[in-house]
């Protein structure tokens, strides 16, 4: 460990008045605990090697993605987003029907006290990534019927073949769904829909062309999803 670093911390965590490291101290916690996993600045190799090997999504741009509280909650209890993990393909292995997913074989997601999952959560919000990433104000929250959002999802677009939009029904190769609308921002969500590799290079899931209606759609489908799961 750099020596500078250590003296950051134990000046800051232990001795100096906190005010005056302030922002400092939880932006070296994502650089000690988190880095090793995840991006936390825009790496400059965006080959599928790389995708590939990489142990963790990228945080770079955490601040247009998630919503606070629950980064602060999930850090503390981490629940499984994507079924098979990263990178799906060297998780999964055959099974009678189907593929299935070797779960022995994934990452135990390190646990986070309260007061560093708050300075974790506090430093991934400022990483908002570049300019222009996501659509701000894209999301214009008119309601969906569940019914029709669920055909959309599932058959109209296919998205099931990749998300589950409860556990164990859909997909293993992308995140879940039933979780998504307490985790991410509408804005973040409609984004990824219209343009997934705009936001990361390479990634599997397929541009689509489509219309703003259906990506409102879309978006309110798995906004409401996510709100059904709160109330059980
Ligand atoms: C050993 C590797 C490893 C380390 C260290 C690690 N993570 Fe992770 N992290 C992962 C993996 C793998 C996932 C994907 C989990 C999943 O999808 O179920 C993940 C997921 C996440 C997510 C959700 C990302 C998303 O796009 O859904 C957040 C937020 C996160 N980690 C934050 C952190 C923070 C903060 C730290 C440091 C305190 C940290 N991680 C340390 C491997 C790691
Ligand atoms: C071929 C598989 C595939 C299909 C089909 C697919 N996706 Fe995805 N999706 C992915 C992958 C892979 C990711 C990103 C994985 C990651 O961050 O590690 C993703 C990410 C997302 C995200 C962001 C989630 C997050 O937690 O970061 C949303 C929202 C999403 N997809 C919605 C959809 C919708 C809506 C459809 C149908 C129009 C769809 N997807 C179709 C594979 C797919």
């Amino acid at each position: 460990m750099k020596p500078y670093l250590l003296a950051a911390i134990s000046v800051s965590f232990f001795t100096a008045p906190l005010a005056v490291h302030a922002g400092e101290a939880p932006a070296v916690l994502l650089q000690l605990e988190c880095a090793s996993c995840h991006a936390l600045t825009k790496p400059e190799n965006t080959s599928l090697d790389r995708l590939w090997e990489r142990k963790g999504p990228d945080l770079y741009y955490a601040g247009s993605k998630f919503n606070k509280d629950w980064l602060v909650k999930w850090l503390q209890d981490p629940t499984k987003i994507r079924p098979a993990g990263e990178f799906y393909r060297k998780h999964v292995k055959p099974g009678a029907k189907e593929d299935v997913v070797d779960e022995p074989s994934l990452t135990i997601h390190p646990k986070l006290t309260t007061k560093d999952a708050e300075a974790a959560a506090d430093a991934l919000m400022t990483l908002t990534g570049p300019e222009g990433l996501i659509e701000k104000g894209a999301f214009k929250n008119q309601k969906v019927v569940p019914s029709m959002g669920t055909m959309y999802f599932n058959k109209l677009r296919g998205c099931s073949a990749c998300h589950m939009t409860a556990p164990g029904k859909g997909g293993l190769s992308g995140p879940e769904m039933a979780t998504a609308g307490a985790r991410l921002q509408p804005d973040f969500i409609y984004s990824y829909i219209k343009d997934p590799q705009k936001i990361d290079k390479g990634i599997w899931m397929p541009k689509l062309d489509i219309s703003d209606a259906d990506l409102q759609k879309l978006t309110s489908y798995i906004v409401q999803l996510s709100a059904k799961e709160d109330k059980k």
